[in-house]
């Protein structure tokens, strides 16, 4: 029933960022990521003694933030739900070894073994996430990060049209999600709230958060 409800979800949001999008999102998005990762990536990472040594890169589209990434990595291991930016990865990525991709289901990680990986990024991708798919990532990121591992992840903080609203109504289709419920559901799994910052998105103040999260 829970899972059926998660499948559901997935099928019904998760599923709008892959070959329709390939310029519009993907192709825009690649020229804006120089701008973003100094404006949301950089100052947070530096603050935190990261371990780049095994990094997931989550819900990855088609890895502009993996060529990032890789310059710190020694591994990344790119996951999405998007069968065609899995396979427009794979092909990008064939001469590379220190990549490698997995396609996951929309709701967990049980094709990633525990204490797999020292690092779990994600950049403007679980900004549009539903709250309950949010809730069912974050004891999988806890469980596939070694102790010690940090995770970074960009979401949503934005509450104003309501926990059932369509996402697709809200300024740059953020779903529902907070600093403080995000934080609480991090705190609830086992996480340490090493750092939360919240950000404008274009001209939205206060939109996003980026919180970064330490495994004991
Ligand atoms: C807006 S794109 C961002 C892609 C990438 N992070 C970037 O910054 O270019 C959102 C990505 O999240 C993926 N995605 C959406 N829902 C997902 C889910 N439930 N589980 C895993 N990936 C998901 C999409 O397939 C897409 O690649």
């Amino acid at each position: 029933m829970f899972f059926n409800s998660l499948k559901n979800l997935v099928k019904r949001n998760s599923l709008l960022w892959g070959e329709d999008v390939a310029e519009a999102y993907h192709g825009a998005a690649a020229r804006d990521m120089q701008v973003h990762w100094d404006q949301f990536i950089e100052p947070a990472r530096t603050r935190h003694p990261i371990d780049y040594s095994h990094v997931i890169d989550f819900a990855c589209g088609y890895g502009r933030n993996t060529d990032f990434l890789l310059a710190w990595a020694e591994k990344v291991t790119m996951v999405d739900v998007n069968k065609h930016n899995i396979d427009y990865c794979k092909k990008k990525y064939v001469n590379n070894p220190r990549v490698s991709i997995k396609e996951c289901n929309g709701y967990d990680l049980r094709d990633i073994p525990d204490k797999f990986c020292t690092f779990v990024y994600t950049f403007d991708s679980m900004v549009h996430f539903p709250p309950k798919i949010v809730k069912a990532y974050l004891p999988e990121f806890f469980r596939v990060l070694k102790p010690g591992g940090y995770a970074l992840v960009h979401h949503s903080n934005y509450t104003a049209g309501g926990s059932g609203a369509n996402f697709r109504n809200s300024p740059h289709w953020r779903n529902y999600m907070s600093a403080e419920i995000f934080s609480n559901i991090s705190k609830a799994v086992g996480f340490i709230i090493a750092d939360q910052t919240v950000h404008c998105w274009g001209d939205v103040s206060d939109l996003d958060c980026v919180t970064v999260l330490k495994k004991p």
